[in-house]
């Protein structure tokens, strides 16, 4: 029995589901990211979610939904056996330090190692190098960044392409260029400089105009994710790395939605002929189940920011705990034993064809589907076909996606936006997610489609009163919220 001052709400209640999922919305609101909650609840997506499977999560009604969620964070799914029956083992017999700042780790020790080891598998240039823990994406994109300027002292500018999406935290967000994120920080990290996705020729001009001396580094994803799931063309990557290499500019892969294995490969960035200075990973790192990011860059790039007494240099507090290396170590373990990534591969090529078949037969609702492995995108029609003035095509765009994230849930499907991409809807599915399960993800997305054959159906199918309260939240300033339900 819990003895916390009346109002305080226990481990136990939460533990044994004695706050209501109505409850649960309403503390959110109240004390956490309110808006966010508040867009979502509208369009009933809020959940909170249980597990059933790993796959399929459950309402507060008891509606059971296949989650093709988790920003690629999930590669098992929820809670799945494989980790869970793990950690059980961990914290009963584990004796290493939670925190081992200033030692050494069996647990890090053995993650460092295995990573190296699975990278220099693929690019041998990369058998001595070495690796940096954080606690997200971003965090490790700050990490890369910080590895390039101490390496390049003097060098001023850094480059990142269209539609890239690196992180949040102020250096990542510098190289990704989105206004809607950017613009009320400004000014950001001076030097960041933009050139179109997969077009080397925009990229080599804008060196020679700028001088390679004073560029720093290039960041770039092997395909994009929260951009919308684009694939560079054939040869973008392995030339981008030739030119860097003959101009000394450091080569940032930011691996953290494409790598381990979501788009069929264990670094995608390798598999397109690129052999990158510095890899940033995270998302599945974490199994789905805890934060690890890390950042892994050559010998001679490490020791520059980290070499002798300047080893302090960069740190943080909890990169490195003995919990989080140990899910990151059985996660790579069980991605590694069962060649998760070539099974990806597969069953992406049978998911993208089920796509496609849906996106022939219904061209007016999908514009177009793509992806490779388990990254899978959907691009709507937008709901409005008539030309609109900028800001309004955006806000039309952001609804469609919005509106058909709303109809994927409805018909039992629970999908991902995309950051940076408006009319964008991904399907990012665990790795080791039943064939059958699968497959059922598709006959919904095909039922979907069936219902509302015509992107303009999703704004005619959806309930005046809610377009009415969901237009009043688009145009309204942040407020006290209460839940919609209440
Ligand atoms: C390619 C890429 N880089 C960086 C990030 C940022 O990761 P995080 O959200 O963990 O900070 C993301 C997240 O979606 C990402 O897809």
């Amino acid at each position: 029995m819990s003895v916390l001052p009346p109002g305080f709400i226990s481990t136990d209640d939460v533990l044994h589901d004695r706050l209501s999922a109505s409850e649960v919305r309403r503390l959110e609101l109240e004390h956490g990211n309110a808006e966010l909650l508040y867009g979502l609840d509208l369009l009933g997506v809020a959940g909170p979610f249980s597990r059933v499977t790993p796959w399929e999560l459950e309402d507060e009604a008891g509606v059971r939904r296949i989650n093709a969620s988790g920003y690629a964070a999930t590669p098992f799914g929820e809670m799945p056996p494989a980790l869970t029956g793990f950690l059980r083992e961990f914290l009963e017999k584990n004796r290493a330090m939670a925190l081992p700042q200033q030692s050494s780790s069996p647990w890090r020790a053995a993650l460092e190692a295995n990573l190296v080891r699975l990278l220099a598998r693929e690019l041998p240039s990369h058998a001595d190098s070495q690796v940096f823990f954080c606690s997200s994406g971003t965090e490790a994109v700050e990490g890369a960044l910080k590895f390039a300027k101490a390496f390049r002292p003097g060098s001023k500018f850094q480059i990142s392409f269209g539609s890239g999406y690196h992180g949040k935290t102020l250096g990542s967000l510098s190289l990704t260029p989105n206004p809607e994120y950017q613009d009320i920080f400004r000014p950001l990290v001076p030097g960041a400089l933009t050139v179109p996705y997969g077009d080397l020729d925009a990229f080599r001009a804008l060196v020679r105009r700028v001088g390679p001396d004073k560029i720093t580094c290039v960041i770039v994803e092997p395909i994009q994710g929260e951009g919308g799931v684009n694939i560079p063309p054939p040869g973008f990557l392995s030339g981008l790395g030739e030119y860097c290499r003959q101009h000394g500019i450091v080569v940032i892969a930011d691996e953290i939605q494409t790598g381990l294995g979501r788009t069929g490969h264990w670094f995608e960035s390798a598999a397109q002929g690129l052999d990158p200075d510095i890899i940033t990973l995270a998302k599945p790192l974490g199994g789905g189940m805890t934060a690890v990011g890390a950042t892994i860059a050559r010998h001679d790039i490490y020791k520059k920011m980290l070499g002798g007494l300047s080893s302090k240099r960069h740190s943080n507090t909890f990169g490195g705990g003995a919990l989080a290396m140990a899910v990151g170590l059985k996660s790579l373990e069980y991605l590694i034993e069962n060649d998760f990534p070539a099974r990806s591969l597969e069953l992406g090529e049978r998911g993208l064809h089920r796509l496609r078949e849906t996106q022939r037969r219904f061209p007016r609702l999908l514009e177009g589907v793509r992806g490779q492995g388990l990254l899978l995108a959907m691009q709507f029609q937008p709901m409005l076909g008539v030309p609109l003035p900028g800001v309004l095509k955006e806000l039309v765009f952001e609804a469609t996606a919005l509106l058909a994230l709303r109809e994927l849930h409805a018909s039992g499907v629970i999908a991902n936006l995309s950051l940076s991409s408006k009319r964008t809807v991904r399907l990012t599915p665990a790795l080791d997610m039943p064939m059958d399960v699968f497959d059922t993800i598709f006959d919904r997305v095909d039922d979907f489609a069936r219902r509302r054959p015509v992107s303009r159906d999703l704004l005619t199918g959806t309930p005046p009163v809610l377009l009415a309260r969901l237009a009043k939240f688009a145009a309204s300033k942040p407020k006290k919220r209460t839940p919609s339900d209440g």
